[in-house]
């Protein structure tokens, strides 16, 4: 399907061997990953008009609305990653700010970080963005139906974007995402949760959320743990809120 693919003129390069079909040394754009709807209906201003991605690309901005919590939230993943053995990551769905560019310093030579996006916009700006482009490859899909072989990771990263998902495909991307991850490997999800009741930011999050991110207090009222297929069943399962529990991590281990 040459003809349908599109490659970027500032293509990334990998170092190392890459991982499953969708795993090329360069991006490729393909015509068969479709945006989908709740991002060009709900979220089209935030991550596909270019205007958008220009107004946002701004580390301050997102760690505004994040109400200054985009630095200890980036950090806690971080952390969770284990950078002393060779390691192959993944993370799921570009991120507005520097997320990218210190999990690369994180894993150091050891490892190679695979970016997947739905949105070519989002991956144009990642390659523009990103101050070390040696091991990392950037790969255009749909975290609902990845393209790697299953076992494929050492380490998962979703960085918010499940709040963003009707439950469909939240469910369905919580699934992915288990099926590539190695057996003894890990799967890190950062994202909205239901502040504590004495927390003034469950009353002010209420009206935002429900206008601007429609699916996000879905997050409010269920569990990370309960999207995962019944089969599937991980080892071990952490979750720690933050900020009187608007933020969760969520570490399972497999
Ligand atoms: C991770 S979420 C939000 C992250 C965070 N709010 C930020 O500041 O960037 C946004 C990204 O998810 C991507 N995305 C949304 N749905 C996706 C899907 N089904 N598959 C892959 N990427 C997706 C969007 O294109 C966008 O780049």
């Amino acid at each position: 399907m040459r003809d349908e693919t599109v490659i970027l003129e500032k293509a990334i390069s990998a170092t190392d061997e890459p991982v499953g079909p969708g795993g090329a040394r360069r991006l490729r754009l393909s015509a068969h990953v479709p945006i989908p709807k709740y991002l060009s209906q709900t979220y089209w201003w935030a991550y596909l008009h270019p205007l958008g991605v220009r107004v946002f690309e701004r580390q301050w901005l997102v760690n505004l609305i994040l109400w200054g919590n985009f630095g200890r939230l980036r950090d806690s993943v971080l952390r969770e990653l284990d950078a002393t053995k060779p390691s192959q990551v993944l993370q799921v769905a570009c991120v507005y700010g520097n997320l990218t560019d210190r999990i690369l310093s994180r894993l150091g030579c050891a490892g190679h970080l695979h970016v997947v996006d739905v949105a070519p916009v989002q991956l144009k700006n990642l390659t523009e963005k990103l101050s070390n482009t040696e091991r990392v490859t950037l790969h255009h899909q749909d975290s609902t139906q990845l393209e790697f072989p299953d076992a494929s990771f050492d380490q998962v990263v979703v960085f918010f974007l499940l709040h963003e998902q009707p439950e469909s495909a939240r469910t369905r991307t919580v699934a992915e995402a288990a099926r590539v991850v190695k057996p003894g490997g890990k799967l890190i999800f950062v994202d909205y949760h239901r502040p504590r009741r004495l927390n003034p930011f469950r009353y002010i999050m209420q009206p935002i959320l429900r206008t601007l991110e429609p699916f996000a207090m879905d997050l409010w009222q269920k569990e990370i743990e309960d999207l995962m297929p019944t089969a599937v069943v991980p080892r071990q399962v952490q979750k720690r809120t933050t900020f009187g529990g608007l933020y969760q991590k969520v570490v399972m281990t497999f």
